[in-house]
């Protein structure tokens, strides 16, 4: 297939691109390199450098099958601080990609949607059948274009698969996690472990888990990227399918210091700081529906493979410097 991938630059979008050309596709990134980094882009595919809103005019003439759409700003705390942005990136920006594809004629589309979605659930491990209340507005970002392809599946035939990642970690290929800033709570271990940073702040233990931090589910950015090449394989004219990506074990904030500690031998500085806006307490999926119809069985489902991947990565590249 010829493969478009948004945010092909980026953390997620990076090892999808990587791993479609492995397995023969034709891959062109579209990406603005707002967070995303140059030198993450393949060597083997093609690069458009723009924001998927002037996807129409950046990609007039092209022929794609298919597209795999993560470009998207995916930052909590930045949500609640500008929403719009979020409305402008995700929404408006998925809305003009959803049109471009109109124009260049191409019907199948695989969405990175988010565990976001869900907000507090009600109860865990979540299905895609839970109730949808996403608390900050990176959240509803994600939802509203969950439901904007439902609408577009129904009235122009569009085949369209929303993945909804939960907590993604690891590396592949090289290619590792690399914010700037930097939110996520395993590569900031890491980055402490390697002395890059003094220590770490835990945001609250006061929750009700089994010892007061928030759990989360974490899945391998390669075992991620594998459901993207099965759900372009079944993505279906006029469906809209959903698949929650998680390993259906959740590991609370404690637990992933302690297997970083494990596998970095390092012993990290925590501080316990209050709760950050935005962060339900526990977040664990039920991925039963992507192992029956997408055939996707994680294959690197331990915590301390997706630590030591991302730490191998990481002290490769500040040695690099
Ligand atoms: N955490 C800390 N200290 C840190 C960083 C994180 O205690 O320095 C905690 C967070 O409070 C949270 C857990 O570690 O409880 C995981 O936090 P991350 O920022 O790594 O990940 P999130 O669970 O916030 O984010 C993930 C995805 C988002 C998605 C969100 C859904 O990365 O894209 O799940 O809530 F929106």
């Amino acid at each position: 297939m010829r493969v478009l991938v948004t945010g092909g630059a980026g953390y997620i979008g990076s090892v999808v691109a990587t791993r479609l050309l492995e397995s023969g596709d034709e891959v062109t990134v579209l990406d603005d390199l707002s967070t995303g980094h140059l030198d993450a882009v393949p060597g083997g595919a093609a690069f458009v450098r723009g924001r998927v809103h002037d996807a129409a005019t950046l990609l007039a003439g092209s022929r794609f099958d298919a597209v795999v759409h993560l470009a998207a700003s995916s930052l909590v705390a930045e949500s609640i601080a500008n929403p719009a942005k979020y409305e402008e990136n995700n929404v408006l920006g998925t809305s003009r990609l959803v049109a471009a594809m109109r124009g260049l004629g191409v019907g199948r589309l695989v969405f990175s949607s988010s565990a976001a979605v869900y907000g507090e659930p009600s109860e865990v491990p979540i299905t895609e059948d839970a109730a949808t209340r996403p608390v900050n507005p990176y959240g509803e970002s994600k939802l509203a274009v969950d439901d904007l392809l439902s609408a577009e599946a129904s009235e122009s035939c569009l085949g369209a698969v929303s993945l909804r990642y939960f907590n993604v970690a690891g590396a592949y290929a090289g290619l590792g996690e690399r914010h700037e800033p930097e939110s996520h709570l395993v590569p900031i271990a890491l980055e402490a472990a390697l002395g890059m940073r003094p220590g770490l702040t835990v945001y609250g233990d006061d929750y009700p888990t089994s010892d007061g931090t928030c759990v989360r589910d974490y899945i391998h950015v390669a075992d991620l990227a594998e459901a993207h090449l099965a759900a372009l394989a079944r993505a279906e004219r006029g469906c809209h399918r959903i698949y929650n990506l998680g390993n259906g074990r959740g590991f609370t904030v404690r637990e992933v210091l302690s297997a970083v500690e494990e596998v970095t031998g390092a012993s990290l500085e925590v501080a316990i700081g209050p709760r950050r806006a935005g962060d339900p307490a526990v977040l664990v999926a039920s991925s039963a529906r992507a192992e029956r119809e997408l055939a996707w069985v994680p294959t690197r489902p331990a915590i301390a493979v997706m630590i030591e991947d991302a730490w191998q990565v990481l002290v490769a590249r500040r040695g690099a410097r």
